[in-house]
């Protein structure tokens, strides 16, 4: 028997405690060993909870449990979740989380701790929700020189937009349903702003190019300035503005990004709606592989958990990520990264020709003249851009 502990009873914990115990037997089958969750640390009470009994509120009950081999940390945030299962990789437990923040931000500490005491760290919750993600890309995808990853990475701003795009419903509303169906972070502007998006790129990127950026040194953009008209105008030019976290090797270093960006049609991507998030690989051998499933919620988080601790009690070939930190060498500078850009304005076209030269024109209504450049440097955009009085911008994917 595997005696494990879950560290936050909130909507991941204790769905990691249902996946367990409504999937015993089929766990027990496939491993040929019991998972018992012998613990649950939480500040709360739960009287009518099934796991009332399990309940404990000191930390040390669970460190100094020598029965105890497996720690589930599933409370968000950063501290105290990083030093507790920094204390428990010490005392040679192993840990699985689903807490994005901890691995994008000490990721490269906890795997050093983890291998220092012969224990394993792993996070496959950490990025898609449930889907299998992390462990294809770091193995199956292993022969490749991994080219570039674009990511629908939050479920909750995919969704929001999608309520609101194809529903026609508030941001508002969209964000409460959002947050009632356990999809939004505890402080929803990590989801609205891009930074929870930031934070799963920057572990993407930390699998495959094998360094970890710090998720400040990432550009970020949110949700918040997609207005409905250049919805419709992309949508008009056979586009989706969809909330896109990518990292690109270019020439040996990284670009990592956040941003909302016009993907055409042809793309997959356009594709994924509601929480659905979708992760778009391309190997120089494999070429595009995408992955596509839930990216948040109770179950299909606790999914991903619980098949992380499966795969430290069932099969001990499964081996840690090795990462380095990145430093601003590893970086290509956010200027330089070339791409088309989608632009609404206030300005004549007279004023965008005089300004960019080059573009297609996409609309001219209410006032706003709506038009594609061709690709060009960041820093070119910027000094373009400011000849005209701007409304919206946003990269083509
Ligand atoms: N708030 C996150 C999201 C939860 O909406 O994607 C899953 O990481």
């Amino acid at each position: 028997m595997t005696n494990i502990a879950i560290l936050g009873f909130g909507v991941v914990g204790s769905g990691i405690a249902e996946v367990i115990t409504q999937n015993s037997e089929i766990i027990k089958n496939k491993i040929g060993d019991e998972i018992n969750i012998k613990y649950i640390l939480d500040l709360r009470e739960f009287p009518d909870s099934p796991f009332a009994d399990k309940i404990v509120h000191d930390f040390n009950i669970i460190l100094n449990d020598d029965e105890v081999s497996i720690v589930a940390e599933a409370m968000g945030g950063l501290h105290p979740a990083f030093d507790f299962s920094e204390q428990a990789l010490k005392k040679g437990k192993s840990v699985v989380t689903s807490n994005k923040h901890v691995v994008a931000e000490k990721g490269d500490v906890l795997l050093k701790t983890a291998a220092e005491n012969g224990v394993r760290y792993l996070f496959e919750a950490s990025v898609g929700g449930g889907i299998p993600v992390l462990r294809p890309l770091g193995t199956c995808l292993a022969a490749n020189k991994i080219n570039e990853i674009n990511g629908i990475l939050n479920g909750t701003t995919n969704y929001i937009l999608t309520q609101m795009i194809d529903f026609g419903k508030t941001f508002e509303v969209a964000l409460k349903e959002a947050q009632m169906k356990g999809y939004a972070e505890a402080n929803p502007t990590a989801d609205v702003d891009g930074i929870d998006a930031c934070r799963k790129i920057c572990i993407l990127a930390a699998i495959a190019f094998g360094k970890l950026i710090n998720p400040s040194e990432v550009s970020t953009v949110g949700i918040s300035n997609i207005r409905l008209n250049d919805v419709k105008n992309a949508s008009e030019a056979g586009y989706a503005i969809k909330l896109i976290g990518q990292a690109k090797d270019i020439n040996g270093k990284m670009s990592v990004s956040v941003a909302p960006r016009l993907v055409p049609n042809t793309n997959l991507l356009s594709k994924v709606d509601d929480v659905f998030n979708g992760i778009l690989v391309n190997g120089n051998a494999s070429d595009d592989i995408i992955f596509i499933g839930k990216g948040a919620g109770k179950m299909p988080t606790a999914s991903a958990v619980v098949a992380d601790i499966v795969d430290i009690a069932g099969r001990p070939e499964i081996k840690n990520q090795q990462w380095a930190q990145a430093d601003k060498n590893d970086l290509v500078p956010s200027d330089d990264v070339v791409s088309a850009y989608y632009v609404c304005t206030t300005s004549s076209e007279d004023a965008v020709k005089s300004a960019f030269n080059e573009y297609s024109a996409l609309s001219l209504k209410d006032g706003e003249f709506s038009f594609i450049t061709p690709a060009m440097k960041k820093s070119a955009f910027n000094e373009m851009a400011s000849k005209i009085d701007v409304i919206s911008s946003f990269e083509i994917l």
